[in-house]
């Protein structure tokens, strides 16, 4: 972009109120997005280049002054839907119709497999209270998993996979930051569980749920391997560990199927291993993609 193409840019779209009206929230996401990388990123490359610093400073100020008035716009719009999940208001079909509104996403559509993130990981990202990562503090085995986030799309699609029943607990096995516990618990009411091996996701997790005022999503701080499983009955892997520390935890997940019916979902490469599992069988036969959610079902 030249210059002049920058500063015609900047004036259209502080002019466009559409983009300043609450659910223009994809727009806006989209005109934040251009201000960063088509603007304020040039702008950054031209000083270190070019003489007119005045009028380049001036642009870069104003530019950084529109996207912050669109991110107040969405941090006031965040936080009056945090209070709504906190009086109960947003709940399944709620949910489920403010994500369809907010970011064209249907929930109940089909999805993408893969594992890249969307407009509808910026939407649930934002009815997270708390917005900043800690670090992790523990070290991890050679075959635990570091933390990535499941999509959210991937999220809906497991919820709808799941097909809940009253009598489900879902329990999410390497439950990171919480959101995948939360966000089924949201979309589905069933109670959910999350187990953590690193105590500071393990804080966050629970300090969302808290500040969400959502007592029905409980997070554990232990190693999968000595985890209490005798209460879940579906239970989800966005693949935590690999090799023998997954067989151990099939295993534990195996003397529980012999109390009652279990299922596992899963995502990414641990479906594989999970699939060769002699006493779980395929829900739908067969997974079409190794980052789709597969469902797993005790034969017994
Ligand atoms: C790929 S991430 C998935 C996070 C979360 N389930 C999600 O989908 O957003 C794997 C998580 O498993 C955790 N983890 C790894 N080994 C573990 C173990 N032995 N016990 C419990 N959690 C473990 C990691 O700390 C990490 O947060």
């Amino acid at each position: 972009m030249t210059f002049s193409q920058m500063q015609s840019f900047i004036a259209e779209i502080a002019v466009d109120n559409g983009l300043f009206r609450e659910e223009a929230f994809e727009s806006r996401i989209e005109a934040i997005d251009r201000i960063d990388f088509l603007v304020m990123e040039r702008i950054d490359e031209l000083l270190l280049q070019e003489n007119q610093q005045e009028v380049l400073l001036s642009l870069k100020h104003r530019a950084e002054n529109l996207k912050q008035e669109l991110e107040a716009i969405n941090t006031k719009m965040f936080q009056r839907l945090q209070a709504r999940i906190r009086t109960g208001e947003v709940r399944g079909e709620r949910l489920r119709e403010l994500i369809r509104e907010y970011t064209g996403f249907d929930t109940a559509g089909s999805t993408n497999a893969g594992t890249e993130y969307d407009h509808a990981d910026i939407f649930i990202n934002g009815l997270f209270p708390l917005q900043t990562m800690p670090e992790q503090t523990k070290e991890l085995e050679p075959e635990m998993v570091y933390y990535q986030k499941t999509p959210a799309r991937i999220v809906f699609e497991l919820a709808e996979k799941a097909a809940f029943t009253k009598e489900d607990i879902f329990c999410d096995i390497g439950a990171g930051l919480g959101q995948v516990a939360i966000l089924v618990h949201l979309l589905s009411g069933v109670p959910c569980r999350g187990i953590e091996f690193e105590p500071a996701f393990c804080d966050y997790a629970d300090h969302c749920a808290v500040q969400l005022h959502l007592p029905g999503v409980i997070f554990i701080n232990t190693d999968a391997r000595a985890a209490d499983y005798s209460e879940g009955t579906v239970f989800f892997m966005f693949t935590p560990f690999k090799g023998e520390i997954l067989q151990q935890v099939l295993d534990a997940l195996r003397k529980e199927s012999l109390q009652r019916k279990i299922r596992i979902i899963t995502y990414g490469p641990c479906t594989a291993q999970v699939s060769l599992q002699s006493w779980l069988q395929p829900v739908m036969p067969g997974y079409s993609h190794v980052y789709s959610p597969a469902v797993f079902s005790s034969t017994w």
